[in-house]
């Protein structure tokens, strides 16, 4: 790989992702000493500085966020488990459940709706994990692959019913629907790459062995 510009082979490169996970995953990178120089919210800069030199962030896409760390471009990462069983590659260590950014992925739809069509439409952002789950009850689903707001897909006749994430149960109630069955539960975890775990062991079991303390630990 070229040079970058402010990364350095021997740095120790955490991946975490955007949005609501960064809010949670702060702090605990705060709480084990390691802290972004700039405002991850507002500075346009993909790999940013921390309170320790030889650790830098890059705060990108949640579904990226297992790629890079597979293939090496990062060497610790943080995703949610929805994302994890989403994508196709396992090849990185997952050591530790960090407990944020808590919800559940569930089936549902309007109530009282007709669910008995021999193949079932279900719209989705996560269509691996509902195809497996559906076929697991021996169902052969039409899965229909969304990027958001899947809770509009039944309101308009796309589908019969969604899988998607559900935290305080507000969205679905805002649009008139009901949570049906949860398929699992869902956090954020840390995932490292399996190159990293050797080549850079004492440093990423150190901050492994740090987020363990803290996680079991609540502020
Ligand atoms: P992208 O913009 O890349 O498509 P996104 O819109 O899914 O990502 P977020 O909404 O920030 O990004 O969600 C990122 C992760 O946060 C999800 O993968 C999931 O693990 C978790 N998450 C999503 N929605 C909730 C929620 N309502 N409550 C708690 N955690 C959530
Ligand atoms: C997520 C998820 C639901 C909502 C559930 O969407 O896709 O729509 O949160 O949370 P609730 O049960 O607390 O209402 P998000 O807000 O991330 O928007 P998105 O459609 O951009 O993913």
């Amino acid at each position: 790989m070229t040079a970058t510009v402010n990364r350095n082979a021997g740095d120790l490169v955490i991946a975490l992702s955007k949005g609501r996970i960064l809010e949670d995953a702060l702090p605990l990178m705060t709480r084990i000493g390691i802290e972004p120089l700039d405002d991850p919210a507002k500075s346009r800069k993909l790999v940013l500085d921390t309170s320790r030199e030889d650790v830098k962030l890059l705060v990108i896409r949640a579904t990226d966020v297992p790629t890079y760390v597979e293939y090496g471009a990062a060497d610790l990462g943080v995703a949610g488990k929805d994302v994890l069983m989403e994508y196709e590659g396992h090849d990185y260590y997952e050591p530790l459940d960090l407990g944020i950014a808590r919800c559940r992925l569930m089936v549902a739809g309007l109530p009282g709706q007709d669910f008995s069509r021999r193949r079932p439409r279900i719209a989705t952002k996560y269509a691996r994990t509902a195809r497996d789950y559906f076929e697991s009850l021996g169902m052969q689903a039409e899965i229909i692959k969304l990027y958001g707001s899947m809770e509009l897909a039944p309101l308009v006749g796309l589908a019969d019913r969604i899988v998607d994430l559900v935290d305080t149960g507000n969205t679905l109630k805002a649009n008139g629907l009901v949570a049906m069955e949860t398929i699992c539960e869902i956090s954020s975890r840390l995932i490292v790459n399996k190159a990293a775990m050797k080549t850079k062991h004492a440093r990423v079991s150190e901050i492994i062995g740090a987020l363990r303390e803290v996680v079991e630990q609540p502020a």
